[in-house]
């Protein structure tokens, strides 16, 4: 299987994308999740990583704790999206399971370098902070990553924080260019192809018809994340950004983009956090990512639903 790192900010989305690569241990090898301040900040994404670990019964994933703050400005969270827990819907408990020991980009670094090079791929679902730390502090490391999949930015789509750009992006905007600018390969699921992912009410019922707890639990967390896309701009349900990035690991197929040059503002107030994809190559500047720009919506349901049947 595939070694990955998941680096997340749960949020919805990010739990049923953790779901869904706990299901698939043929495919993906999980060898820790990094929380990152983002939808709501440390402390509850830190918590609502093991709740999700806990709802699968895989509790011997580690799970550490990484920035709390962006790298260079105050963070911004997203409750009036995820709710004040950052994860809304399910009845949550106190998680069991503790932290594991140490700072997640302390992880990510000794990580990267313990195993052989080319073969740690980073997930990245949240903010780009302790990735662009970890780069920061070691950049040998840069060199020996796979790949980074993010969940990101936003093309035709533009923004859903601000008219011009993506939270993730948003948020970190300094994180994010120096990723796009590492040399490190990157795939990127950006709005254009996760507003097409949408958890629909009969999909959201196949999923609680599972009748299990991980099936009840998704359920109720996607009734509630729907409520927002829902009433705010007429969507037919909540889209399913964060596990984009699963399961372009488990069905490439699913996906199709294009190879583009990206470049992130940082300095414009009005556009700040916009990833600026030259998709009709009108730069000479050299292809920095892989920008998906499409999905099967059907088949990506088919492979969650089929996946978390397995927990
Ligand atoms: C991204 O922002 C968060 O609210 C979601 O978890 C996702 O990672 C979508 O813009
Ligand atoms: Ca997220």
């Amino acid at each position: 299987p595939r070694k990955i790192i998941i680096d997340t900010d749960p949020g919805q989305d990010d739990a049923v994308a953790i779901l869904l690569a706990l299901a698939s241990p043929e495919e993906l090898d999980l060898l820790g999740i990094t929380c990152v301040a983002g939808n709501v900040p440390l402390p509850l994404t830190s918590k609502n990583a093991r709740i999700t670990c806990e709802a699968a019964g895989k509790t011997d994933v580690p799970v550490f704790a990484g920035s709390k703050a962006p790298l260079c400005r105050p963070l911004i969270t997203a409750e009036h999206v995820h709710g004040q827990t950052g994860l809304d819907g399910p009845t949550l408990w106190e998680p069991d399971m503790p932290l594991a020991e140490g700072h997640g980009v302390d992880f990510i670094i000794g990580t990267l370098r313990s195993e052989p090079a080319g073969t740690v791929t980073l997930c990245t679902l949240g903010p780009l902070t302790n990735i662009a730390a970890a780069f920061n502090r070691a950049p040998d490391i840069i060199e020996r990553v796979q790949e980074v999949v993010m969940m990101g930015g936003a093309y035709f789509e533009v923004g859903n924080i601000t008219p011009a750009a993506e939270f993730n992006i948003y948020v970190d905007p300094e994180a994010a260019e120096i990723l796009f600018r590492s040399g490190a390969p990157i795939t990127v699921m950006p709005l254009d192809v996760t507003h097409k992912v949408l958890a629909t009410k009969p999909r959201t019922a196949a999923i609680r018809a599972l009748n299990s707890r991980v099936g009840t639990f998704t359920a109720d967390m996607l009734d509630f994340f729907e409520r927002f896309d829902v009433e705010k701009y007429g969507s037919e349900g909540g889209p399913l950004h964060d596990p984009c990035v699963i399961a372009w690991l488990l069905q490439p197929g699913l996906f199709s983009g294009r190879r583009v040059n990206v470049e992130i503002e940082t300095q414009s107030d009005l556009t700040l956090g916009m990833t600026v994809a030259d998709w009709w190559r009108v730069t000479g500047r050299k292809p920095n990512a892989l920008f998906i720009g499409d999905a099967d919506a059907d088949g990506f349901f088919k492979l969650l639903t089929e996946r978390l049947a397995r927990l």
